[in-house]
Parts: C-alpha cells; sequence; structure tokens
C-alpha cells in the first residue's frame, strides 16, 4: 500500500524551475560554444581587434559568417560577450578576455569547458557502463578529456605548486634546494612534473603515469631530460626509490585501488620523506559540497573519474568529492602515520602525508 502523502505542486515553483531549466540547457550548450570560440579563434580575434562585427570576426578567423553570428549572440546572451546595438559591434570584456585567453592566468577557464566538452561527448558509453555496471578507462576517453585536463589544471599549478603548496610541507623546500628525489604519479602530460623540475633543479623527477599516450606527450614536453625522465607504470607497481617526496595531483580518486598505490608509495618513499596528495577541494558529507564547485566536481565524477576507477582492478571508485576523511582513511589503512590538511585553494585540497 502507498501511504505517502500526495505532493501538491506550487505552479509558480514549477515555472520557476521551467526557467532555470532553460537556462541550464543554454549553459550545457554553452560547454560547446566556448570550445568553439578557443578552437576557431573568436575569443582571441575579439582581444586583438576589440569591438568587432560579425563580418569582421568572420573575415579575421577564416570561417563563416553565419557561424560568427549566431555563436556572438548565443555568447551575448550569456553574457561572456557584450553587443552595442548603435554599431552592430560585440565586445569581450576584460576580466571575459583574461579567462578565456589568457592561459598563464590562474583564472583561465578554456581548459575547464574543454575538459567538460570531452567528457559529456563520451557521455553515451558512461550511460552503457552504468547499466552494465562496468567502468570506462581514462585512455579510452577523447583527447579533450586529456588535452582539456592538462589545460585546466596547469594554470593553478604554474601559480602555487611551488611558490605555495611546497612550502607548506614540512622541511621539503630545503630537501629540493638541496637534492631530493621526487615521483609525480598520475602524472598525466606531465606539467606538474616540469613545473616541479623548472623551480628545483638540484633534485631529480621520475613522472609516472598509466597511461601511455599521456607520458609520451610528457617525454615530449621535456626539456629537461637530465633532470627528469618519464615512465608508463600503475600506481602500484613503479620503479625507482627510495623517494623524498612522492606526489599525486588530482588523480588517486581516479584510481582503482588508491589502498594499493598508498601501499605502494609507502614501500618506496623514504623513512623520512613526504607524500603530498592534491585533491579536488570537498568536505567529507554531501551537505559540504552542495555549492557550484561541488556540483562541477560531482558531475566530473559520475562521468569521468568514478568510470575512471570502476576500470581498473578493485573498483573502489573514491570519487572526486572523497574529502579528507576517507583520503586520511587511505593513506592511514596504508601504514602511513601522518596525515595534515596542509594548504587549500577555492579548488584543491593539499595533504601532507608521510610515515
Ligand atoms: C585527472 S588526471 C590528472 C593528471 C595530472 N596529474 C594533472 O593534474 O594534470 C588523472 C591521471 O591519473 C592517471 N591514473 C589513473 N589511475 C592510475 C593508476 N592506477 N596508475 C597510474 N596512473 C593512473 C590517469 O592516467 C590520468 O593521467
Amino acid at each position: 500500500m502507498n501511504t505517502s502523502t500526495p505532493t501538491q505542486v506550487d505552479p509558480d515553483k514549477l515555472m520557476q524551475f521551467g526557467f532555470r531549466a532553460v537556462d541550464e540547457a543554454g549553459a550545457a550548450l554553452n560547454c560547446a560554444l566556448v570550445v568553439m570560440g578557443d578552437r576557431l579563434g573568436y575569443y582571441r580575434s575579439l582581444v586583438e581587434h576589440g569591438p568587432s562585427t560579425p563580418a569582421e570576426m568572420a573575415e579575421r578567423t577564416g570561417t563563416d559568417e553565419h557561424y560568427a553570428r549566431e555563436w556572438l549572440n548565443a555568447q551575448t546572451a550569456g553574457a561572456f560577450v557584450e553587443y552595442h546595438p548603435a554599431t552592430g559591434r560585440y565586445r569581450l570584456p576584460a576580466e571575459q578576455a583574461v579567462a578565456l585567453t589568457d592561459e598563464t592566468s590562474p583564472a583561465f577557464v578554456g581548459g575547464l569547458f574543454q575538459i567538460a566538452h570531452g567528457t559529456a561527448s563520451d557521455a553515451g558509453r558512461v550511460f552503457e557502463a552504468a547499466r552494465a555496471g562496468v567502468g570506462v578507462a581514462w585512455g579510452d576517453h577523447n583527447s579533450d578529456v586529456h588535452v582539456g585536463c592538462e589545460r585546466f589544471f596547469r594554470p593553478t599549478y604554474a601559480a602555487h605548486l611551488v611558490d605555495d603548496w611546497i612550502p607548506s610541507l614540512d622541511g621539503v623546500v630545503e630537501k629540493l634546494r638541496s637534492g631530493a628525489r621526487v615521483a609525480d604519479v598520475g602524472c598525466g602530460h606531465g606539467a606538474s612534473t616540469l613545473l616541479m623540475a623548472e623551480g628545483f633543479p638540484a633534485s631529480t623527477f621520475v613522472g609516472v603515469d598509466g597511461h601511455a599516450e599521456s607520458i609520451e606527450v610528457a617525454r615530449e614536453r621535456n626539456g629537461m631530460p637530465g633532470a627528469v625522465s618519464f615512465q608508463t607504470a600503475a600506481a602500484d607497481a613503479f620503479a625507482g626509490g627510495p623517494y623524498d617526496l612522492v606526489t599525486m595531483f588530482d588523480c588517486l580518486h581516479d584510481m582503482g585501488d588508491p589502498i594499493g598505490a598508498a601501499r605502494h608509495v609507502r614501500e618506496v618513499i623514504a623513512e623520512d620523506g613526504t607524500w603530498m596528495v592534491v585533491e579536488p577541494a570537498a568536505g567529507d558529507r554531501v551537505e559540504d559540497n552542495l555549492n557550484p564547485i561541488g556540483r562541477a566536481y560531482y558531475g566530473f565524477s559520475t562521468l569521468l573519474c568514478t568510470p575512471s576507477s570502476l576500470a581498473q582492478p578493485v573498483g573502489t571508485a573514491l570519487g572526486t568529492q572523497a574529502g579528507p576523511a576517507r583520503i586520511r582513511d587511505v593513506v592511514t589503512a596504508a601504514g602511513f602515520r601522518r596525515f595534515r590538511l596542509a594548504a587549500q585553494t577555492p579548488f584543491n585540497n593539499v595533504f601532507e602525508v608521510r610515515p
């Protein structure tokens, strides 16, 4: 017998939700439109040439005017671009110009849209995987996921890794300045590995990733072959050691067996070594993460990170919003005894883990 109370639908609230849903659908389409503007050079053209008509922007970017006009109107309706009816010109405000074209700025969002677009493009495979109870491997995604990931994270690493995050770890700067051995596990295209190597030229670095194509890209980028090498290996089996510093950037929760990886780190880390675990900013409870950042990360968790973990042996699926308590459980299960939150940004928690 159904004993639930019939729910009364409030027509005003229904109408409000309808409007919000239209806005959400516009935002979903905007993800592809931002990637279009990035790839076709629309944003860069508006930055270089200032307020432009659709015909001018199309001519300068070598694209069809019809697409340029509709794209500009969509961008204007979403407040990414401004339209001046008196001149018929469209302008990219200064703040949007930084966020959409300056890859050196920590405010750059082009990579975020690219990885989101790449992730959404592969969603059909995730729907099937959810039915079958299997995963979708990181390496099985399209290149917008891999390239977008690097472009999303690199500006933050450039702004914080050497200047804030490593100094927040006890005694690590001194070791790296005098010459230490570092393993950067789950390094992807190697952006974090190479930034650390530039910051600490007396130390040696090995970047490790299970995705062979990412390691190929990292090797191509490596301008310091004497100090930096890259290895295709799983986090629970990489070679070398003892390491004075092991780092993991936004990858522990992607792994199938994070405790297995943590046990391996425990085996290869020096007795006075440090493991820096950078994870997406999150609290321990669902209700701590019900905000715009949590929303984006729960989306990535559903469509990208959880499927990645489920595609590997064990398939723990910590989730992108695992939170400090679950990360502490993982590292203590592997025998690490010291764990603290060393630094934070709006997007990242930086943990210091020690034997
Ligand atoms: C979200 S990406 C982060 C890449 C890079 N650390 C960054 O911050 O740009 C996650 C990375 O973890 C790697 N990964 C996932 N599971 C792994 C495992 N078990 N062993 C090694 N690498 C793994 C993936 O191949 C991918 O490159």
